[in-house]
């Protein structure tokens, strides 16, 4: 059992497989965290917690002439409201008389096997693999009956504990929500911690910022009504010491698609208090009596083992827990070509038979027909919201259309953007009141479209039976899923106007149920999601994509600071990377070498390339292929940080056995007569041998030279050369 109870102590010590989180029953029976770190098996470490009488800082009522105890000074699993603690807080909520009261004490708990659910929310799921347990200990405020149940799902081999809240109104009156989070974590001593985030903006997703906590909050959100390309639902908390291989990291995952917050704060005590979950901007929730409100789940983990050790930790996670489509593992995925940056709007049904034809040399096993098959789409002022063929560019149709590029031993891909609508569209024709807009203001146009409505559930009704009438005519194999601006002008004809403030909730609701509706009815689909690129990348959608096209920005030099950034959370598997025409100064190698950091394709015309390029990409969809194991399924190894003035940028993947491993270095900087430079791989055996292909020479190393010594990389070389060395293990 991966939770145990301790009567006497009240202690509860949750345990996974190399981490304790300990909390307890503690004074006037409020909830105090104990401790969340290396494994320290069942002491009780209620002797951590010190109390002085801190000036300033209020005692609950009942702790009587008792001034040691503050709620400003303890470290709580879930804080109370106008308590005396002024610390950043885990719920807001205001009861039906007015006041903004929460005293939430020990009332109840449960623990049984296997992880929790949330309503209409998704999470992991356990795998045969793992041992899953979860505890459920519900905190009262015994005025209210507003009850909080913190949910802790312990994945004992994964070294991942899951949380979330879920409030159920106990009482007799209507309260409503306006800040609840899913993870409250307080650290007695939170000075020497930086705090890691990946902001970002559109075409430059995921950059790694690290900054020291000082005694102020740090406020990581998005009010997009997306996860965002600005910040991504991921920060942790590091040890100013730690680096890739050493030191302690915490790392905190949301799983959620819409506007979300993290916040931590440093307090006049260097306690550190860190919360994320919903965005509380906007927000107010109806709970009635009897009714609950569930958050979404955080992904938390420790590791001593620096950020690559925390890295390593989601990387699996997400591989082995979130997604269970065949195309995680069981079925290889296609080297696609997309047509957008090949023709944009402008293709018929006899073009994309051209580009297929000629992708087909370049080791092509896909084609991607990207925006503008649709309803009058000739550009992007209209037709969305129309999911019907356009029959004046696939004057075919659909169903032949796949079928010839089938008879050319290719799949078919299509692209989608069902949550928006053009104003010129059939759709809006006949629906306007699905928009989001604030009635008597003109809603905010971005791309020149507006957002449905998606919390209502007729709009989801249509979007679902749209969408899969056009999955179902043909013989498709891939959907791109994307979304094109950020969300706006928060207002459902749906709810009244005191109810508005569950808007942005009830989108990303609405939005799980259409894709259960979409993709969970279609188990043989290869569903990648898009928000102009990675503008919605988040834990929660890769419960349904299997991978996420990373960046509307193909530049390869950009691309490896993005794939850096985003390597921090997401495995390589879950990526979507492309060859483009884009920075036409770099190679084609090269451009692939660091597409293959993603799930690798192409987004070219191919009916332009020459002969030679037409060869040059068919060799590298095949070395695609030939590392596919590798790159999807080894342990990847952040060699060199783009973020600094480097050379050369470099990574690794290593197989889970250490059997081989593949490094790739590109050049992104020449200096002329310069010193020799090294690679120093990770993760090796050192005791075993391994062939060095890529260098030339076929060197037999050890790990320990390997590792140690490294790989001497050529210098004399043209700019942006990229070198792909493949080690294997050989008996000697
Ligand atoms: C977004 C996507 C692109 C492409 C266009 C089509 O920008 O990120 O890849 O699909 O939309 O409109």
């Amino acid at each position: 059992m991966a939770i145990i109870f301790n009567k006497e102590k009240k202690t509860f010590s949750l345990h996974t497989a190399k981490t304790t989180y300990q909390l307890k029953i503690g004074n006037l029976d409020y909830v105090n965290h104990l401790y969340y770190g290396a494994t320290i098996r069942d002491d009780d470490l209620s002797y951590l917690i010190r109390r002085y009488d801190r000036g300033f800082s209020g005692n609950p009522y009942d702790s009587l002439k008792e001034r040691t105890f503050s709620l400003d000074a303890q470290p709580q699993e879930f804080t109370t409201q106008q308590q005396g603690d002024f610390r950043i807080s885990s719920i807001e909520v205001q009861n039906s008389d007015g006041s903004f009261s929460f005293n939430g004490r020990y009332r109840s708990h449960s623990i049984y096997k296997g992880p929790f659910t949330l309503e209409g929310l998704p999470v992991p799921f356990a795998t045969e693999n793992d041992t899953v347990d979860t505890l459920e200990l519900v905190i009262e405020d015994s005025i209210t009956n507003i009850q909080v149940t913190l949910l802790y799902s312990v994945f004992e081999e994964a070294d991942i504990i899951m949380r979330a809240a879920r409030v159920h109104n106990a009482g007799k009156d209507t309260v409503h929500l306006k800040r609840i989070m899913s993870v409250c974590m307080d650290y007695m001593n939170g000075s020497g911690m930086d705090l890691i985030s990946l902001p970002g903006r559109y075409g430059q997703e995921r950059q790694v910022e690290r900054q020291p906590l000082t005694h102020h909050v740090h406020k990581i959100r998005s009010g997009r009504g997306i996860s965002s390309h600005q910040q991504n639902p991921f920060v942790a908390l590091a040890e100013s010491e730690a680096n890739e291989d050493y030191g302690s990291c915490y790392g905190f995952a949301l799983m959620y698609s819409g506007s979300f917050v993290a916040e931590a704060e440093l307090d006049q005590y260097d306690q550190c208090r860190l919360v994320m979950g919903i965005n509380d901007r906007q927000f107010s929730y109806a709970v009635r009596p009897g009714e609950d409100f569930d958050t979404p789940a955080v992904l938390m983990t420790y590791t001593h083992k620096g950020l690559t050790g925390m890295s390593r930790r989601y990387h699996d996670f997400f591989r082995n827990n979130l997604n269970r489509s065949k195309f995680i593992k069981d079925v290889r995925r296609p080297v696609l070509i997309n047509t957008w940056e090949a023709a944009f709007f402008d293709f018929d049904d006899k073009k994309l038979v051209e580009i297929a034809k000629s992708a087909r040399d370049m080791g092509v096993e896909m084609v991607v027909m990207d925006d503008g098959w649709f309803g009058k789409r000739d550009d992007d002022n209209s037709g969305l919201g129309d999911w019907y063929v356009n029959e004046n560019k696939i004057k075919c149709g659909l169903h032949e259309l796949v079928r010839q590029i089938n008879d050319l031993g290719m799949k078919f891909g299509i692209w989608f953007e069902p949550e928006m609508v053009s104003e010129d569209s059939d759709l809006f024709r006949a629906h306007p009141d699905w928009v989001m807009a604030i009635p008597g203001r003109h809603a905010v146009r971005s791309r020149n479209q507006l957002v449905l409505d998606v919390g209502r559930k007729e709009v989801q009704d249509y979007l679902i039976s749209s969408v899969n009438s056009i999955l179902d005519s043909a013989n498709i194999y891939y959907v791109k899923w994307d979304i094109n601006r950020a969300i706006t002008d928060l207002w459902s004809n749906a709810l009244a106007g005191e109810d508005q403030g569950e808007v942005s909730h009830r989108y990303v609701l609405g939005l799980y149920r259409i894709m259960d509706g979409i993709i969970k009815t279609h188990p043989d689909i290869m569903f990648e999601g898009c928000a102009g690129g990675g503008g919605r990348l988040d834990p929660a959608m890769l419960t349904y994509f299997v991978q996420y096209w990373s960046s509307d920005n193909t530049k390869p030099l950009d691309n490896l600071k993005l794939h850096y950034g985003s390597s921090f959370l997401y495995p390589v598997c879950t990526m979507g990377a492309h060859v483009s025409e884009a920075s036409p100064m770099v190679p084609i190698e090269t451009k692939a070498a660091i597409a293959m950091c993603g799930t690798f394709g192409y987004e070219l015309d191919a009916t332009k390339l020459k002969k030679k390029e037409i060869r040059t990409c068919k060799k590298m969809s095949d070395l695609y292929h030939k590392y596919y194991d590798l790159n999807f399924f080894g342990d990847y190894y952040r060699l060199s940080d783009p973020f600094t003035p480097v050379n050369l940028v470099a990574w690794e993947t290593v197989a889970k056995d250490k059997s081989e491993a593949l490094v790739t270095v590109v050049t992104v900087r020449l200096t002329v007569n310069g010193p020799q430079e090294y690679i120093k791989c990770k993760g090796l055996d050192r005791d075993r041998h391994y062939r060095v292909e890529g260098d030339g020479e076929g060197h037999i190393m050890s790990g320990m030279a390997l590792m140690h010594a490294g790989i001497p990389v050529p210098r004399e070389v043209p700019e942006f050369t990229s070198f792909l060395y493949h080690l294997k293990a050989v008996d000697r």
